[in-house]
């Protein structure tokens, strides 16, 4: 009798994709699991072009995680990773395959890692695409939405608001969803813009996990989150539909105070905002009154993201650039993740 045969190795090619924020205007906020990142409340986002995550996943002697330009020990981020690496390799190859070959990861932002930019949407974005090619998963056109859907809900796993970041232009992420969709493209309102206002480069002192959790686990408030977030949702996902800014404002604002108001009847409570966070918030009220279309929001963070039209953003920019600690990045609406070559990727 033959000994069996051994599994064939399965070749690892070298690939390399990019991938933007998804800064969500309807916000998530709470889990229904512990683990797997399945949402209580639907989220609705739009990708920013202006901030990216590239990166690159090669064959390798030993597994390696280098983020912006230094390897990361035995950490969240590093089990993260190659956690979700292991759930790729096994959805491409399926799941009686022959173990993951170790892999080189190289990730670099162009903007502040943790700080409240959804480093990690774009990052488990990034990496999911870029392993998916990797791995020699290469849609043809017809495909590509189905495996795109896939990748949604792969990069689902690594962070939650990574399922948005996919995709390009505006994207629905529903309650009890695996997977978030497309909304509309990214050509779909050419004249919005996303200011973004570095106020603070500290790291966040907790991760947007541990806050959904302790939130949902302990605030008498959560259960009122929840059941009023369906509505913001649906009144939101209208006024894009018309690209009713004046709508769409007051709904974006809501959602990120309620999302707070929450946190804040959380046990211990959890406060992310700084001075120069309530500052900025004055100041685009002061703002909005003299007629200024300028309606921020916030995520898991200090800093202050403001949704306007092309033609306001000076305006906002000389009343709120002193906060900042680097300079504001002014966002058209972005595209989905995407592979690049190598010499593009340092661009
Ligand atoms: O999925 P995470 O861990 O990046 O959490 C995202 C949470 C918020 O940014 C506050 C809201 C959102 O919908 O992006």
């Amino acid at each position: 009798m033959s000994a069996p045969a051994a599994p064939q190795a399965t070749p690892v090619s070298r690939a390399t994709a990019r991938a933007h924020p998804s800064l969500a205007l309807i916000k998530y906020w709470g889990k229904l699991d512990s683990g797997v990142n399945i949402p209580a409340t639907s989220s609705l986002a739009v990708t920013l072009a202006a901030l990216h995550t590239t990166t690159t996943v090669s064959p390798a002697p030993r597994d390696a995680f280098v983020l912006n330009g230094e390897e990361t020990g035995a950490s969240g981020a590093r089990s993260g990773v190659f956690g979700l690496l292991d759930r790729i390799w096994h959805d491409v190859h399926g799941a009686e395959s022959v173990t993951r070959p170790p892999l080189f990861v190289e990730s670099r932002n162009n903007f502040p890692t943790a700080a409240g930019l959804a480093s990690s949407a774009s990052g488990y974005a990034a990496l999911t695409r870029a392993a998916a090619a990797a791995f020699g998963d290469e849609p043809s056109g017809q495909d590509e939405p189905v495996r795109m859907t896939q990748w949604s809900a792969l990069a689902r796993t690594g962070s939650g608001s990574a399922a948005r970041s996919v995709w390009g232009g505006f994207t629905a992420w529903e309650a009890g969803a695996t997977a978030a969709a497309t909304v509309h493209d990214e050509t779909w309102w050419p004249e919005l813009r996303v200011v973004v206002l570095p106020l603070s480069a500290e790291a966040k002192a907790i991760g947007s996990r541990e806050a959904m959790n302790r939130t949902r686990d302990t605030s008498p408030y959560y259960s009122a989150w929840v059941a009023d977030a369906p509505h913001l949702f649906d009144a939101a996902r209208r006024a894009l539909a018309v690209r009713d800014l004046d709508t769409l404002g007051p709904l974006v604002r809501a959602s990120y105070m309620r999302m707070f108001a929450s946190m804040l009847g959380a046990t211990p409570p959890i406060v992310y905002w700084l001075p120069a966070s309530v500052a900025t918030i004055h100041a685009l009220e002061a703002l909005r009154a003299e007629g200024v279309p300028a309606w921020e929001t916030m995520d898991a963070g200090p800093q202050v993201k403001v949704i306007t039209i092309a033609s306001a953003v000076d305006a906002i920019l000389k009343r709120v650039s002193a906060f900042c600690v680097a300079e504001p990045v002014v966002s058209a609406v972005g595209p989905a993740a995407h592979l690049v070559t190598d010499q593009h990727a340092t661009a």
